[in-house]
C-alpha cells in the first residue's frame, strides 16, 4: 500500500509539506474499504465537529455568566446529551438542569416527504427511555439533574409544560435542537419562545440535512417561520460542519440598525 490508509486520514485531512500539500488516500488504500469503514468515518469526523461546538458553547455559556437550563430536542443515542453533561461539569455549572425531550420511540410518521429514506419511516431512530437512562448512568456526569420527558412534541410540549418552567424562573441556556423533521421542529419552537433570555444559544443540528439542503424545507425552514413570530432576533453564531449553526438569541432596539453580523 503506497497511499495514506483511509482510517489513517482521520481526523479529516492531515497536511504534507508539498504536492499536493494534504495527505490522500489513494487507489491502493480502498483496496479494503467497506460501506462499514464508511459509515465509520462519517460518525467520528461529524461527532468531533459536534463535541467541538459544545466546548465552545459552554465556554460560551460560562464566559457570559449565563444561567439557564440545557434542553435537547432529540436525544437517541445519548452523544450530544453526553457532550453537554461533560461540559457543563467541566465549567462547574452545578446549577443547570438538563430536559432530554423525546418520544423515546423514534421519529413520528413524516408529512413533509423528507429526502433521507431513513426519515420516512415511523418508528426508525429509536433509543428507550430506559435506554437513555443507563447511558447517562454509566456516564455519571450531573445524573441526578437529567429529566426525560418522553412523547411525540405535539402532544407533550403543552402551554401547561411552558408555564411550569416560568414558574420555576427555568429560562433556556442552550437548546439543542436534533429531531430531524419539518413536522417536530415546529412545537419545539413554539414551546422554548417563552423560555428564551437574552443570550440564548440555539444549537440547530438538521439546518441543512434531509430536504437537500433547501431553506424552503425541513427544519430550516421551520426555524425561518419561527422567526417571523418571535419576539427575539437570533445572530448567527458558529457553523457546525455541513449540517447545522448555532444561534444567539437577542431582544431588538428600536434604536439600533440591523444589519448582517
Ligand atoms: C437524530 S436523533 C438525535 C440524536 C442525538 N442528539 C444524539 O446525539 O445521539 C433524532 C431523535 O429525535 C426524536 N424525535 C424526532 N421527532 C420527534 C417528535 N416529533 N417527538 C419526539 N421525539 C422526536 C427521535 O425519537 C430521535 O431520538
Amino acid at each position: 500500500m503506497t497511499g495514506l490508509s483511509p482510517k489513517a486520514s482521520f481526523p479529516l485531512a492531515r497536511p504534507q509539506l508539498d504536492e499536493p500539500w494534504v495527505k490522500l488516500p489513494d487507489h491502493s488504500a480502498f483496496e479494503t474499504w467497506s460501506k462499514q469503514d464508511e459509515v465509520a468515518y462519517n460518525q467520528a469526523n461529524r461527532q468531533i465537529e459536534k463535541y467541538r461546538f459544545f466546548v465552545k458553547a459552554f465556554d460560551f455559556i460560562q464566559d457570559c455568566k449565563l444561567v439557564g437550563d440545557y434542553h435537547e430536542f432529540g436525544c437517541h443515542r445519548v452523544r450530544t446529551f453526553r457532550m453537554a453533561l461533560s461540559e457543563a461539569r467541566r465549567h462547574f455549572l452545578d446549577h443547570m438542569k438538563f430536559w432530554a425531550f423525546d418520544s423515546f420511540a423514534g421519529l413520528p410518521e413524516s408529512t413533509s416527504n423528507p429526502s433521507h429514506p431513513l426519515w420516512n419511516t415511523a418508528g426508525a431512530l429509536t433509543t428507550s427511555e430506559e435506554e437513555f437512562r443507563a447511558v447517562v448512568e454509566r456516564h455519571g456526569v450531573y445524573v441526578d439533574r437529567v429529566h426525560t420527558i418522553k412523547g411525540f412534541y405535539d402532544q407533550v410540549l403543552t402551554p401547561e409544560r411552558v408555564n411550569k418552567f416560568l414558574d420555576n424562573e427555568a429560562k433556556i441556556a442552550l437548546a439543542c435542537i436534533d429531531c430531524d423533521l419539518y413536522e417536530s421542529a415546529v412545537p419545539v419552537f413554539n414551546f422554548i419562545e417563552p423560555l428564551l433570555q437574552e443570550g440564548s444559544l440555539l444549537y440547530l443540528d438538521d439546518l441543512f440535512v434531509g430536504y437537500k439542503g433547501s431553506p424552503h424545507r425541513g427544519v430550516a425552514r421551520a426555524f425561518l417561520e419561527f422567526q417571523a413570530r418571535s419576539r427575539f432576533k437570533f445572530a448567527r453564531h458558529m457553523d457546525v460542519g455541513w449540517w447545522g449553526r448555532s444561534y444567539i438569541a437577542y431582544l431588538p432596539q428600536a434604536k439600533v440598525a440591523d444589519g448582517v453580523l
